[in-house]
């Protein structure tokens, strides 16, 4: 029997394309959701990781469509600065939210919800994530215990804990965006990426679950299988066509929402898939696995 003959991925994966391929109601693939709409009056949209990479992209973006933000980072110096500028070139209110997921106990988690309780959330963005430190093979590296521990506290435990605060809001007003940012890593089983693709896996088979919950309360939960994008993240990978940059590829993600549930979000990263499928699952996995710089 093949060693990977029944490989299944965790959700079908059955054509890469038909994530992102707008389907026929998906006319003029424009988004179904209008931002400024969703938080006039005075909505906030909270993004997780919002002082760099695809968290900042998010925050600046739904400024400028209109929302005001609550920037949810480590730094304080850094929101402030980031807040700062949001304010001044969008003309909306920006907050922000102190936390560090590393070393976040429940009373921090508590407080959170309370803070977020008493705040009109139009939209989270689930964006806080890591890497750094679980790439290699698992179980060689010097200190897997804490890595083990660290993935699990900034790439899961802040999703649930986030969305658990700012859904009973979005239920009874019947009306929301929930965006989880995984990665193709979720669906593609990478060597050496084994926990932090597990993490993203987790991410995703969340998000199609929590999806069908709250669509009688209209609340639209988008997963991102996002390919590389150029970041703190990815700033060691060796340069390729497939590495996009934050900003465009937020554009592209944000204005799928309302019409695609699980996408890659950028049409560069479908077309990256689906030339990398076709082949064995070992050939596809090598295609698809990040190189260092050298
Ligand atoms: N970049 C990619 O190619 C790629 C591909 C697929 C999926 N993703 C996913 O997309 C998301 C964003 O990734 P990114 O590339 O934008 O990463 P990034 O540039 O490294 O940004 C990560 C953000 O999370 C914050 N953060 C990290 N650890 C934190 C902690 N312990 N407590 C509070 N905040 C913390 C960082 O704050 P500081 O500024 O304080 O460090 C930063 O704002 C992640 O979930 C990632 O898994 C990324």
């Amino acid at each position: 029997m093949p060693l990977y003959g029944s490989f299944v991925p965790s959700l079908p994966l059955t054509s890469s394309l038909a994530l992102f391929t707008p389907q026929p109601t998906d006319w003029a693939f424009t988004s179904r959701i209008n931002f400024a709409q969703l938080t006039a009056g005075g909505g906030w949209a909270v993004v997780t990781g919002a002082t760099d990479g695809l968290g900042l992209a998010y925050a600046k973006e739904l400024a400028k469509r209109g929302a005001n933000v609550m920037l949810v980072g480590r730094h304080p110096e850094k929101l402030d600065m980031v807040a700062r500028e949001i304010e001044a070139q969008f003309r909306v209110k920006a907050d922000m939210l102190v936390i560090d997921f590393q070393r976040c106990s429940l009373e921090d988690y508590l407080k959170v919800k309370d803070r977020l309780s008493r705040l009109r959330c139009d939209i989270l963005v689930n964006s806080v994530g890591m890497a750094s430190g679980s790439t290699g093979s698992f179980g060689c590296q010097s200190n897997t215990e804490q890595m083990c521990l660290d993935l699990l506290n900034v790439n899961i435990i802040p999703t649930l804990m986030f969305t658990n605060a700012v859904l009973p809001g979005m239920k009874e007003r019947k009306r929301g965006v929930i965006v989880n940012l995984s990665s193709v890593a979720a669906v593609y089983p990478l060597p050496n990426y084994a926990l932090y693709g597990a993490t993203k896996s987790f991410v995703d088979f969340f998000s199609s679950a929590l999806d069908r919950e709250c669509r009688p309360f209209s609340i639209f939960v988008q997963c991102v299988l996002a390919g590389p994008v150029l970041s703190n993240m990815t700033k060691s990978q060796a340069k390729s066509f497939f590495i996009v940059q934050p900003g465009p590829f937020v554009r592209e993600a944000l204005s799928q929402v309302g019409l695609r549930r699980r996408t890659f979000g950028h049409w560069i990263h479908a077309v990256m898939v689906s030339i990398a499928q076709p082949f064995p699952l070992w050939m596809t996995l090598r295609f698809l696995q990040p190189k260092n710089r050298s």
